[in-house]
């Protein structure tokens, strides 16, 4: 009788495992993700963040919506199911950059509780810090920075978030950053109050 098992070669006992890529990088890996209208300021205050970890030294990677859409989401559109998928995409690749050791900051609309409920599960409570990037309707639409609003309100764009289709106000956050009331360099020290101690390990330099 042949083993079934004869070609099987397991290797657990040599793929490292989460732990150890963190002890390596001096960090906790999470996934910070912010939320919020298309110009709220999502990727903007990312990038801020992303720098002042960065010189901390800490190791992140930026996902962003427009990035992610011309790329591995690219056969995705703005239907519920399609936004739905995209954020459960997203959510196992941040995953996988979490065990990695590495810390993710995601910016997408994730405009339901129930698409950021669901990538709160994919990617589990602990490592999950949900960041409410709100900036008013009209103060979005004014900014406009891609041009898409008048798009929207012109009917050449549909399923629009906040013109056409819903924005939830988000329930289960851990912080609330209103980019129209608050310069960029204070929203990111707020940001960070929150990220360090959730990030930073004992042995941590900084
Ligand atoms: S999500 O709703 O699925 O989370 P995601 O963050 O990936 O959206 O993509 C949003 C970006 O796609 C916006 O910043 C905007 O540049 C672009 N976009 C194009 N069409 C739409 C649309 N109908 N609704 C919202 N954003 C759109």
């Amino acid at each position: 009788m042949p083993n079934a098992n004869e070609n099987i070669f397991p290797v657990f006992h040599q793929i490292l495992g989460r732990e150890e890529k963190e002890a390596i990088l001096k960090q906790r890996a999470r996934v910070i993700w912010l939320t919020g209208l298309s110009g709220a300021g999502k990727t903007t205050l990312a990038k801020y963040i992303e720098q002042e970890l960065f010189v901390m030294g800490y190791v992140t990677q930026i996902l962003d919506g427009d990035n992610i859409r011309s790329g591995i989401n690219n056969n995705l559109g703005f239907s519920d199911a399609d936004r739905y998928e995209n954020i459960r995409r997203i959510a196992e690749v941040s995953k996988l950059f979490v065990n990695c050791g590495i810390i993710a900051i995601n910016c997408f609309i994730s405009p339901t509780e129930e698409i950021r409920d669901m990538a709160r599960k994919i990617i589990g409570q602990d490592d999950f810090i949900e960041i409410y990037v709100n900036a008013p309707l009209n103060v979005c639409e004014e900014r406009d920075v891609k041009g898409l609003y008048s798009k929207a309100r012109r009917g050449e764009i549909k399923e629009f978030t906040g013109i056409t289709a819903p924005f939830e106000t988000p329930q289960h956050i851990d912080l609330e950053i209103r980019t129209d009331l608050f310069p960029i360099e204070e929203s990111v020290q707020k940001a960070l109050e929150v990220i360090l101690p959730k990030v930073r390990r004992q042995d941590k330099k900084v």
